[in-house]
C-alpha cells in the first residue's frame, strides 16, 4: 500500500533525561492549540475564499491535517512561523485522493475527517500509526452509517477507515453515548453535506471549538443547552483565525510551577474556552496559586494571561463534572497529585484508558516506578501523594505522558528518564527547549 507519508518503521529512540531540582521561572508562550488548529484547516478548506490562520500549532498531528486536505486538492501555504493560508475550495470542492490518506497518531485529524468525508463523491482510505490504529472508531461509524454513510473498519471497529460514497446523508437526532468533542465535530461536519436537520446531544459539556469557528465562518449553527443542530443549506465563507496557545500544553507548566518551590511563571496568551478549563479549576481545588488576567476574546475564543507560583498541593475527590473539560490534562494533574499531601480519587474517567495510550494504566506504571503508590481503577486511579525518586518510565509513545513525567523532575530525589518521546512533536514542538529555558533540567537523548 501507498501512503501519503511513509510511517516510519524504525523504533522511537529520543528520550528525555530530567535532572532534579531546578525551579520554573518567567513568561512563556506555549504553542497553538491543536484542536482549534485542526478545526481552522478544516474548515478554511471548504469554505469560499481565502482563510489567513496564525498561531497555528506547527505539531505532526496538525500537519496531518493539513497533508490530507492537501491530498484532496487544497492549496495551502505554510505553516511558516505559525502562519497559514487556506485557498478554499467550497463545500463541494474537494477531489479524490491519489493514496490512502496517513494521519499518523491523530485521533482528532481522524474523526474529524470521518464526518467531513462520508458526504464526499469519492472513495477514500484514512489510515494511522500503531496507536491510531488501535483506537475505537465505532463511536463515529455507527452514527454515521445510521446516516447513510458507508464505511469499513477493521475487526473491532478501528483504522483503517474505508469510506465509500454513498447514495447521500440523512440528517439524524443523536444521543452521543461518550462525551467526545470529536465525536460531536465529526458528526457537525457530516451535518454539513445531510439532508434535513443534524442534531447531536452530548452527556456532559465537551470542548465547543467546532460550534464557535462554524460561526465564525458564518455557518448557521443551533445550540441550545446541550444540543447543537446544523443543516446542509449553507456555505462556509473564509475568515481569519488567531489561535490561542493550548491551555493542554500549558497545563504542563502550571503543574510544574505548583510543584516546585520558588517557581513563578507567567503562561501568555493561552486559550481559557470555559470547555477547557478544566485543570485550573482541578489544580485550584488541590491549593495551586493560579491567577488568570488580562482576559480578552480572540476570534470567538476567550484567551488570557495566566500567572502561576508553587504552593503546597492537598490531595482531592476530583469532581466527576470536570472529568470532559480537562480530559487532556491527566497526566499533568497526576503528577500535581504525585506531589501533594494525601489521596487523590478520579472517578468517570474511562475515556482515558482509549486516548494515545491507556493513559491510566501508562501513568500508574510510571508512578509506581518513581515510588509513588498508585492504583488503577476501571475509571480513574487513587494516587498518594509521597516523594518521587528518580526512575526510568516508558511513556509508551503518548507525548503528554512523556510530558508530564518530565515534569515530576522538577521533585525528584534523583534523574527521571522517561523513553519514547518521539511523539511530543505531535502537540508540543521544541518542548524540552522551552521547558529547559524556564528552569527544567531537560536534555534529549538519542
Ligand atoms: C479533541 C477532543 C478530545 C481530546 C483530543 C482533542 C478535539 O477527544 O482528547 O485531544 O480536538 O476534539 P475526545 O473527543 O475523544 O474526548
Amino acid at each position: 500500500m501507498t501512503y501519503l507519508v511513509e510511517p516510519k518503521m524504525t523504533h522511537s529512540k529520543i528520550r528525555f533525561l530530567v535532572q532534579p531540582g531546578g525551579r520554573l521561572w518567567g513568561v512563556l508562550r506555549v504553542p497553538g492549540d491543536k484542536s482549534i488548529s485542526h478545526r481552522s484547516v478544516i474548515l478554511g478548506a471548504i469554505a469560499e475564499g481565502v482563510t489567513q490562520i496564525s498561531g497555528f500549532l506547527e505539531g505532526q498531528d496538525c500537519v496531518a491535517t493539513i497533508e490530507a486536505l492537501r491530498a484532496m486538492g487544497v492549496s495551502i501555504e505554510g505553516p511558516h512561523d505559525g502562519r497559514v493560508v487556506v485557498h478554499g475550495v467550497g463545500k463541494r470542492g474537494l477531489k479524490v485522493p491519489d493514496v490512502p490518506i496517513y494521519l499518523g497518531n491523530s485521533g482528532t485529524s481522524m474523526r474529524l475527517l470521518a464526518g467531513l468525508l462520508s458526504g464526499q463523491s469519492f472513495d477514500v482510505v484514512l489510515t494511522g500509526d500503531h496507536s491510531l490504529t488501535g483506537r475505537p472508531m465505532r463511536r463515529v461509524t455507527q452514527p454515521l452509517m445510521r446516516m447513510g454513510a458507508q464505511i469499513e473498519a477493521a475487526d473491532g471497529g478501528t483504522p483503517p477507515l474505508i469510506i465509500k460514497v454513498s447514495e447521500g446523508l440523512r440528517g439524524i437526532d443523536y444521543d452521543m453515548p461518550v462525551a467526545s468533542a470529536q465525536v460531536k465535530s465529526c458528526l457537525l461536519l457530516a451535518g454539513l453535506y445531510a439532508g434535513g436537520r443534524t442534531c447531536v446531544r452530548e452527556p456532559a459539556p465537551t470542548r465547543d471549538h467546532t460550534e464557535r469557528m462554524l460561526t465564525g465562518f458564518g455557518y448557521p449553527v443551533e445550540r441550545q443547552g446541550r444540543q447543537i443542530c446544523v443543516t446542509a443549506d449553507a456555505r462556509l465563507t473564509a475568515a481569519s483565525v488567531d489561535v490561542p496557545g493550548d491551555i493542554s500544553s500549558a497545563a504542563f507548566f502550571l503543574v510544574g510551577a505548583s510543584i516546585r518551590e520558588g517557581s513563578e511563571l507567567l503562561l501568555e496568551h493561552v486559550g481559557i474556552n470555559p470547555t477547557r478549563t478544566g485543570v485550573i479549576e482541578i489544580l485550584k481545588h488541590m491549593g495551586a496559586n493560579i491567577e488568570v488576567i488580562n482576559e480578552t476574546t480572540v476570534g470567538g475564543e476567550p484567551v488570557a494571561d495566566i500567572r502561576v507560583s508553587a504552593s503546597p498541593l492537598k490531595g482531592i475527590d476530583i469532581p466527576e463534572s470536570l472529568v470532559s473539560l480537562a480530559i487532556d490534562e491527566f497526566p499533568a494533574i497526576f503528577i500535581a497529585a504525585a506531589c501533594a499531601k494525601g489521596r487523590t480519587v478520579l472517578r468517570g474517567a474511562e475515556e482515558l484508558r482509549v486516548k494515545e495510550s491507556d493513559r491510566i494504566l501508562v501513568m500508574a506504571q510510571g508512578l509506581q516506578a518513581c515510588g509513588i503508590k498508585s492504583t488503577p481503577t476501571a475509571d480513574g486511579i487513587v494516587i498518594e501523594g509521597g516523594q518521587i525518586r528518580g526512575a526510568t518510565v516508558h511513556s509508551r509513545g503518548d507525548h503528554r505522558i512523556a510530558m508530564a513525567f518530565s515534569m515530576a523532575g522538577l521533585c525528584s530525589e534523583t534523574a527521571i528518564e522517561i523513553e519514547d518521546c518521539d511523539n511530543v512533536n505531535t502537540s508540543f514542538p521544541g518542548f524540552p527547549q522551552l521547558a529547559k529555558n524556564a528552569g527544567l533540567g531537560i536534555t534529549v537523548r538519542q
